[in-house]
């Protein structure tokens, strides 16, 4: 209630600034959390992961889980099921590894290539898509953010 969860843009110049984002929502991450994660090859998903996974305390790095579409780290302030479904060639694979153990569990769902599996995404998930704008610059990439409430993004990821 009262809470508005507008589309949000926030403007990044550098990997470093990429991964700073993504340390600052894997922050403020919740439980059951699901964050779906978009944008064309090398625009910088892995390197929001990698912030993320930083921003929930994992030691460990964080490394594109491409040929195991999950990889589970356990040692943060909640479990991190970062899945990469670039190469997934049908939604039938992600039955065979248990996805709504994670989707559905109390851990944060981060999600490379989500789009490819739209039709198992659930109705309540937090969307990061990353895109370049060449005109601004090679390193320019544009980050909107949807479902994230607008007070939590001003108070924790623009500042
Ligand atoms: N603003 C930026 N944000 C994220 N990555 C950037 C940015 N500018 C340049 N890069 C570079 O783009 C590449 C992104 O790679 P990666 O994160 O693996 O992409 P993806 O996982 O989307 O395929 C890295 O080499 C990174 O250094
Ligand atoms: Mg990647």
């Amino acid at each position: 209630m009262g809470t508005s969860m507008e589309i949000q843009i926030v403007h990044s110049e550098s990997a470093d600034e990429t991964f700073l984002i993504g340390r600052k929502l894997g922050r403020i991450c919740q439980p059951g959390d699901i964050i779906l994660l978009n944008g064309e090859l090398g625009v910088g998903k892995t390197v929001f992961s990698k912030g993320f996974g930083e921003g929930l305390g994992i030691d460990e790095p964080i490394s594109s889980p491409t040929f195991t579409l999950i990889q589970i780290y356990e040692g943060g302030r909640l479990p991190l099921y970062h899945f990469d479904v670039y190469r997934i060639a049908d939604v039938w694979e992600m039955d065979e590894i248990g996805y709504e153990d994670y989707f559905f569990g109390n851990g944060v769902c981060l999600i490379e290539w989500a789009v490819r599996i739209e039709e198992l995404l659930p109705e309540k998930t937090i969307s990061v898509t990353i895109e370049k704008d060449l005109e601004k610059g090679f390193d320019y990439r544009r980050i909107t953010i949807e479902g994230l409430d607008t007070e939590a993004i001003d108070e924790n990821i623009r500042n």
